[in-house]
């Protein structure tokens, strides 16, 4: 009898948190597999992320992409990772062994496979869906992944420049906004429909094994484009916005500004920021906790020439990507850690050229995030201007999400953390990641 009523007790709460949908918030780490490829400092493998997992309630492995002819899910950087002893499939769900109440989910798309052309292809055949959702169930069942995270690669909106008045810098703007006025997506509200069906379908198939569905929106995708709020509520666990990268050395070479804002600034669209996105789909019904905000762990930084502004503070003109750095090499993209050890500090404080410090700017109204850069030298040379988050401005946004009853922060991702602790003489490993986790407590 006792027994009994326990039982029924124990239903009832779990009825009740799942009409609720779990209401602790999420903390989304992304572990983007093409680190594992990297030499040096920048190559990260599935066990250096052992140290930060106990602070993810999701790991979720970075990317699968599709096949064009079949629209099947199909690995992205080589077959060995679908290996069922040893591949990088097996190894990040092997991880759960250690964390059993991670999710561990599977990512396709993420701008990490070829151009979207095969994505809308693959939404506009009925055939192609079919196919693509059966071959994400055999992949999740076969490497006992807990769901899918769809980061799936829509059309960009274009370039848009935050002002005309710059002056000579402008010459050759023309060309970063190719032709005027043709709209990005004709066929946007059909395949907004077809998007739908894609994840109603998704879903479906997922009842039987419990999988998570969770539908990411990648940067610079219009929000009010492909995700009709209303059909998706239900069938998602939750949609993930990855609002940053408004602004990227390749989108915008000629003019840097903030990467991530928090909230709105003067003079500039007002759809590029976490709040206009989190309120448009509360606005649209998605209850709050199943929004989750993306910030990233690494910095976008531009070159910045002579007749640059000398105060540093954006929109600032600029000449296309930093030269890389030595972690990342990748131009125009620097890694938390390798910002950091950029800065001041005791090493670098009389150091010319391209060792000169960097000068951090904080920005004390939590709105729009940091910024560090460094003035060209007397010759011109050696300018770099990067926008990024630290952990103070990633608990800040975390904050942001707390205070908005949302359902929690992504992290873009593992492996441009600061994994060694390299920021603060090896004492805290995943600094971004832990402070998400402390203000969302
Ligand atoms: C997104 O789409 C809406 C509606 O078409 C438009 O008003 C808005 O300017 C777009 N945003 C961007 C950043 O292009």
């Amino acid at each position: 009898m006792w027994n009994n009523l326990v039982l029924k007790l124990i239903l009832l709460v779990g009825l009740i948190n799942f009409i609720n949908g779990d209401s602790a918030p999420r903390v989304v780490c992304y572990y983007d597999s093409r680190s594992s490829l990297k030499d040096g400092l920048g190559k990260v493998l599935p066990t250096d992320l052992l140290p930060g997992l106990s602070q993810c309630t999701h790991l979720v492995y970075g990317y699968a992409g599709i096949k064009a002819n079949d629209f099947k899910l199909s690995p992205l950087i080589s077959n060995e990772e679908l290996d069922v002893n040893n591949g990088l499939y097996k190894q990040v769900t092997s991880l759960k062994t250690q964390y059993p109440s991670l999710k561990v989910l599977l990512s396709v798309g993420g701008d990490a496979d070829e151009t979207f052309e095969k994505y809308l292809a693959l939404l506009e055949s009925s055939t192609g869906r079919i196919a693509f959702t059966n071959s994400v169930n055999v992949v999740l069942k076969q490497f006992g992944f807990d769901g899918l995270d769809l980061a799936f690669q829509f059309p960009k909106n274009k370039p848009k420049k935050v002002r005309s008045t710059l002056g000579s810098v402008w010459h050759s703007f023309k060309k970063t906004i190719g032709a005027a006025g043709k709209p990005v997506d004709e066929n946007a509200e059909t395949h907004k429909d077809q998007f739908t069906s894609l994840v109603v379908e998704l879903k479906n198939s997922f009842r039987i094994d419990n999988y998570e569905l969770a539908v990411t929106i990648l940067p610079n995708v219009n929000i009010t484009w492909y995700f009709d709020t209303a059909s998706l509520k239900n069938y998602v666990d939750y949609i993930n916005i990855a609002a940053f990268d408004i602004y990227t050395p390749v989108r915008n070479p000629k003019e840097a500004d903030y990467v991530a804002p928090t909230l709105s600034i003067t003079d500039r669209n007002v759809d590029d920021n976490v709040d206009y996105a989190s309120t448009y789909f509360v606005a649209n019904g998605l209850p709050g906790n199943k929004i989750v905000i993306g910030l990233p762990t690494y910095g976008r930084a531009w070159s910045i020439e002579k007749d640059a502004t000398i105060t540093g503070s954006p929109p600032i003109a600029t000449n296309g990507p930093a030269p890389q750095a030595v972690q990342t090499r990748t131009p125009g993209l620097y890694s938390y850690p390798e910002i950091c050890n950029m800065l001041l500090n005791d090493q670098n404080k009389n150091l010319k050229g391209e060792l000169a410090p960097l000068r951090k700017i904080v920005d004390s109204t939590k709105r729009y995030g940091l910024y560090a850069f460094r003035l060209p030298d007397d010759n011109g040379n050696h300018g770099v201007w990067v926008g990024y988050e630290d952990p103070d401005s990633a608990g800040n946004k975390a904050a942001f999400v707390k205070g908005k009853g949302l359902g929690g922060v992504s992290i873009f991702d593992l492996s441009t953390e600061d994994i060694r602790g390299s920021c603060t003489g090896g004492q805290t490993k995943f600094p971004i990641l832990q402070k998400v986790k402390e203000k969302l407590k």
